[in-house]
């Protein structure tokens, strides 16, 4: 089974798949961290991120750079989100991620274009959205647990700033699948949400055995 979980920053779509991946007993791939991995790698080279060259020539990370946790810092972050726009830095990644999808034993990715460009024929697709100021709020009190130096009006700029990059680009923009399950979860906690999206791909499963019984 292969589940595809795609949507905006903050939205609580990271710790969802996880817990899908857990709950389904799934492998799981983040693929915002191969994004991040050569804003990275770009930094290092000092390379400009707005620049296809550039960012092309930052693919080459190695694979053991994904288990860095400072690849998660929003500086990186905003990198990752420059360098996606760029379609030669997307088609480098895509037989990394189309591997992992369609391995044997199945999977979860999360995204923002796993359910419409990486696996579009992906079993169950979910859509995760929250407000910008519920994900700021998130974002917020994420960096000040960290003890990040914090101001929640940059956050939420940032966010809608990161949104529009990634609504906007050309190349596979951040938009639900036309199949896709939208999970809204503004007003749920990371709990209920959890249990929302299992109940999501449970429906999902059977609907597909009642029309397709073995
Ligand atoms: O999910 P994330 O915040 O780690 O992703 C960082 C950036 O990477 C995001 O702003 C856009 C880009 N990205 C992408 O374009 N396609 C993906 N499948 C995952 C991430």
């Amino acid at each position: 089974m292969i589940i595809a979980v795609d949507g905006p920053t903050a939205s609580g779509k990271g710790t969802i798949s996880k817990e899908l991946a857990k709950h389904f007993s799934l492998p799981f791939l983040d693929t915002g961290l191969l994004y991040r991995a050569v804003g990275w790698t770009l930094r290092l080279q000092g390379g400009n991120a707005d620049d296809p060259i550039d960012a092309l020539n930052a693919c080459t990370f190695d694979g053991q750079l994904l288990d860095n946790p400072d690849l998660r810092s929003e500086t990186i972050g905003g990198l990752a989100s420059r360098v996606s726009i760029h379609p030669q830095v997307r088609r480098a990644l895509d037989k990394r991620q189309k591997d992992f999808a369609y391995q044997s034993a199945g999977a979860v990715l999360d995204g923002r274009d796993i359910g419409t460009v990486i696996a579009p024929d992906a079993d169950v697709k979910l859509f995760v959205t929250a407000s910008s100021e519920a994900r700021a709020v998130r974002r917020f009190e994420e960096m000040k647990r960290r003890g990040e130096p914090v101001n929640f009006d940059d956050i939420l700029a940032d966010i809608l700033k990161r949104d529009a990059r990634d609504q906007n680009r050309s190349a596979a923009p951040l938009k639900p699948a036309e199949d896709a399950d939208l999970l809204d979860t503004t007003d749920l906690t990371i709990g209920d949400a959890i249990q929302q999206a299992i109940a999501l791909v449970n429906a999902k499963i059977n609907r597909r055995r009642d029309k397709d019984p073995a």
